[in-house]
């Protein structure tokens, strides 16, 4: 099931950031701040009390953006990522926001093609996005 983030989940969050990026990972601080900010959509999922991926969006004017995604590497390919995006979702269409955004690696395909089936759009390019070399695109998509 789908729950609010609590900063008592801080722990298991900062350990899926752990398990599924390598240097351009989130620190322990960052998470935190995103968890306390209320205005920020904060969730996970949980199953029999563990823990398998989480989400947090942020809403700004009419712009909805999610500034993470993970979901546990032996989870994945279960529909875990698609709920939680699809909770990101209705939360920013309650919110009426008119578009969604997010970043991602150029070197993460598996998650290009997961927001490329999802009609999120590249709508641009954000050149050392994820340190010097690596580049991002910033995709979007309406809602
Ligand atoms: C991207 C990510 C969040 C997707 O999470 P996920 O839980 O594996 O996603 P889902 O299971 O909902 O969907 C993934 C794929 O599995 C497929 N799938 C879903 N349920 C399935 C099932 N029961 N059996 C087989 N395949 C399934 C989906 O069709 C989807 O296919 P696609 O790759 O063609 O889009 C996950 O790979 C991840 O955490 N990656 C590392 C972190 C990351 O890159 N985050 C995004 C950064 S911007």
């Amino acid at each position: 099931m789908i729950r609010k983030a609590t900063i008592d989940d801080l722990d298991e969050l900062c350990r899926i950031e752990k398990l599924c990026f390598k240097r351009e990972r989130y620190s322990e601080e960052f998470i935190l701040y995103l968890l306390e900010n209320p205005d920020n959509y904060s969730a996970v999922f949980e199953e029999n009390k563990k823990i398998a991926g989480y989400i947090i969006a942020s809403f700004h004017k009419d712009t909805a953006r999610i500034i993470s995604l993970a979901v546990a590497p032996s989870d994945r390919k279960k529909g875990i990522g698609q709920k939680l995006l699809n909770s990101a979702g209705e939360k920013a269409k309650k919110l009426k926001m008119k578009n969604i955004t997010l970043e991602v690696s150029k070197e993460n395909k598996s998650a290009l093609n997961f927001y490329l089936s999802n009609k999120y759009q590249i709508i641009g390019t954000i050149k050392d996005y994820y340190g010097i070399g690596k580049d991002g695109w910033r995709m979007g998509k309406n809602l």
